[in-house]
């Protein structure tokens, strides 16, 4: 087995992967809670994360010409440039069922300043990119700094997509949806591709009736795979349930407020998935831009312009109704919300006027189309009554400001990695610019960080769909001398997906059902169910496992969700948990109220299948995209 840790990260698009099989007990990077700290330099604008970047003049080189992708090593904060050889700008990503991660379409070839290059066929110096409009770039991580980027124009798309998402399916394989041609600040009808593939592939794309209808805002379209098996989409101002199965779509009621797409670019996110909700989907769309579909492609200063606070939240499985969330009170666009292992949500980044974007116009801010950056993170809690669901209450001020192409993964030990920050045409930076190329990582440590970790053992490599549950023990100490503290204990998995443009894609927290059972010594037993026996619920690949008491997370074990192949999972009758047992002499103080749920034996259960996995890959990927406006 090997033992890399690899995220993926990049002023384009950042992932976290890993390939680790036992984990780590306590944190190896000194770190304060409540506290950001600058880090290192990502070379190119974003541990191993994989940072892919667009085409630009980074200082880093490699084989000749300026990198465009590294790799950054989490031990060091050193990096390792990669050799992209297509343009990635603005590029999607995601992860396969068998642990193989994807960055997909771009841009065309260019010079500098982002303008077209003369070859499209790496001839023009200095860049020497390739065209990436129909390119699929593939990554296995290692742990031994040889794996490469693969670009196979033999496996490419049959048709150009620039800005497009990918969203993980219940059987492993992913779908392709959207993009334009040629790029630009917003799509338009004479470039727009308004259709979704597979990868593996199934046959040519097929027309997608939303994204022909809700130009021009509809770039990087927001997907979340449903429970049901369907997809949620939000675009512009519209909204659907898509049965990509049958290809039907469901029309759902506009979003309200406030475009959330790119670029007004909300902060958003499916909230985890629990035994308290019943493994129902509800997602989160926070801030973003109220403008109007002519407004985008006039010539105004839209980097004065308020961005939106208000929050709205639906349960599409359910109902087609948006219910009215807590806002955030101050506008933010190009906020990126962060699932954490206390089942919290950080929003962080981004700025209060403004949207995405850059451009060489008169009114930009240099040349973003963003002003006024915002560097207080907040926390959004799911389980809080309406009314007091966000704090800022001792979240720290950045020093850096992370605006347009800037991302942020949750890694391994609990802290989020953020990086990039370009809002420019090229690598442009002097005391002069407004908002200068960034190459600076930082770290967030949460409040839970400087804490001491629950150290769990018996913690499996992978997680199946259904069957026998597994167990979890955990000392008194980890359960802070007080056994009773088992009661709030829980076993979370987290995907960080695919980070660009202030969304990650794919990204999903699922709380696992469990029981506990107190032994006479004051250590206890996590008794975990496997998944619920429907891969849609957390589609297969990998994810990290964390085990939370108080909210206090492990180091995260890496798992394999799923058999490991792309395929339809294997599902099996979930085996009911035993019975929560603490003997009356533990069970006074601590476990406060309430526990979590999910420690009722009548519960479900999960199985673990013992023993698959090979690698990881947590894949924070954020993607930073920088368009010009035309
Ligand atoms: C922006 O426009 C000005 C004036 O046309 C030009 O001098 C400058 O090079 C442009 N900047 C970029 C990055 O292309
Ligand atoms: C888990 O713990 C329960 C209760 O202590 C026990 O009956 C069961 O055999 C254990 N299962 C495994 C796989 O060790």
């Amino acid at each position: 087995m090997s033992s890399s840790r690899t995220l993926f990260l990049s002023f384009v698009t950042l992932a976290v992967v890993n390939t680790a099989s036992v984990a780590a007990q306590q944190p190896t990077r000194q770190g304060t809670a409540n506290t950001f700290k600058v880090v290192g330099h990502s070379g190119v604008s974003a541990q191993q994360v994989y940072i892919v970047d667009k085409v630009e003049n980074n200082q880093v080189q490699v084989n000749g010409h300026p990198a465009w992708a590294v790799e950054y090593d989490l031990a060091t904060d050193t990096i390792r440039p990669m050799d992209v050889v297509t343009n990635s700008f603005c590029a999607g990503g995601g992860v396969t069922g068998d642990g193989t991660w994807l960055n997909l379409g771009g841009n065309q070839a260019v010079t500098w300043g982002g303008n077209t290059a003369d070859s499209q066929t790496g001839g023009s110096a200095p860049y020497m990119s390739v065209d990436g409009g129909r390119s699929i770039r593939f990554l296995t991580p290692c742990d031994d700094q040889q794996c490469q980027w693969i670009d196979d124009p033999a496996r490419y798309m049959t048709t150009r997509r620039w800005y497009p998402t990918l969203e993980n399916l219940p059987d492993g394989s992913l779908i392709v949806l959207g993009g334009n041609q040629w790029g630009g600040f917003v799509n338009d009808a004479g470039q727009n591709n308004p259709t979704y593939e597979f990868y593996p592939s199934r046959g040519a794309p097929v027309g997608l009736n939303i994204l022909a209808t809700t130009l021009p805002a509809n770039l990087f379209p927001f997907t979340f795979l449903l429970p049901s098996g369907n997809i949620f989409i939000q675009t512009n101002w519209g909204a659907e349930v898509f049965d990509y199965a049958n290809n039907v779509e469901y029309t759902y009621p506009n979003i309200p407020h406030a475009v959330r797409t790119y670029p007004a670019s909300a902060g958003n996110m499916m909230l985890p998935l629990t035994p308290d909700n019943n493994y129902q989907a509800t997602i989160l769309f926070c801030g973003g831009s109220d403008l109007e579909p002519d407004q985008w492609t006039q010539d105004w200063d839209i980097a004065s312009y308020p961005a939106d606070a208000t929050c709205v939240n639906i349960t599409p499985d359910v109902s087609q109704t948006w219910n009215d969330d807590d806002s955030i009170g101050q506008g933010r666009t190009m906020g990126n919300m962060i699932g954490l292992p206390d089942l919290k949500v950080l929003l962080i980044n981004g700025a209060n006027t403004g949207v995405a974007g850059y451009g060489n116009v008169s009114w930009a801010r240099g040349h973003s189309y963003a002003d006024n950056p915002i560097r207080t993170p907040l926390i959004y809690d799911p389980a809080a009554p309406a009314g007091s669901r966000w704090t800022s209450a001792n979240l720290p001020e950045s020093t850096v400001n992370r605006m347009y192409h800037s991302g942020a993964l949750l890694l391994p030990d609990g802290s989020v990695f953020v990086a990039g920050s370009n809002p420019n045409p090229d690598v442009i930076t002097g005391a002069g610019v407004a908002y200068p190329w960034e190459d600076r990582t930082e770290i967030f440590f949460p409040w839970y960080y400087d804490k001491r970790r629950p150290e769990p053992q018996g913690l499996p490599s992978s997680v199946g769909y259904g069957g026998a549950y597994f167990n979890v023990t955990l000392s008194k100490t980890d359960l802070e001398d007080k056994p009773a503290n088992i009661k709030n204990a829980k076993a979370v998995i987290i995907r960080t997906g695919f980070s660009t443009h202030a969304f990650n894609m794919g990204q999903r927290v699922l709380q696992l059902k469990t029981t506990y059972t107190v032994a006479d010594d004051g250590s206890a037993t996590l008794h975990v169910s496997q998944l619920p026996a429907n891969a849609a619920v957390f589609p297969p690949g990998p994810a990290m496992l964390f085990i939370t008491v108080n909210g206090v997370p492990s180091m995260a074990q890496w798992i394999m969700v799923g058999s490991g192949k792309i395929e339809t999972q294997p599902t099996s009758t979930e085996v009911p948990l035993p019975d929560s047992y603490i003997p009356a002499s533990e069970d006074s103080d601590g476990g406060s109220s309430g526990g979590d749920g999910g420690h009722n034996a009548a519960m479900a259960n999960v199985q673990i299948n013992q023993g698959l996995i090979a690698s990881l890959m947590v894949g924070l990927f954020a993607t930073l995209l920088g368009a010009t406006m035309l």
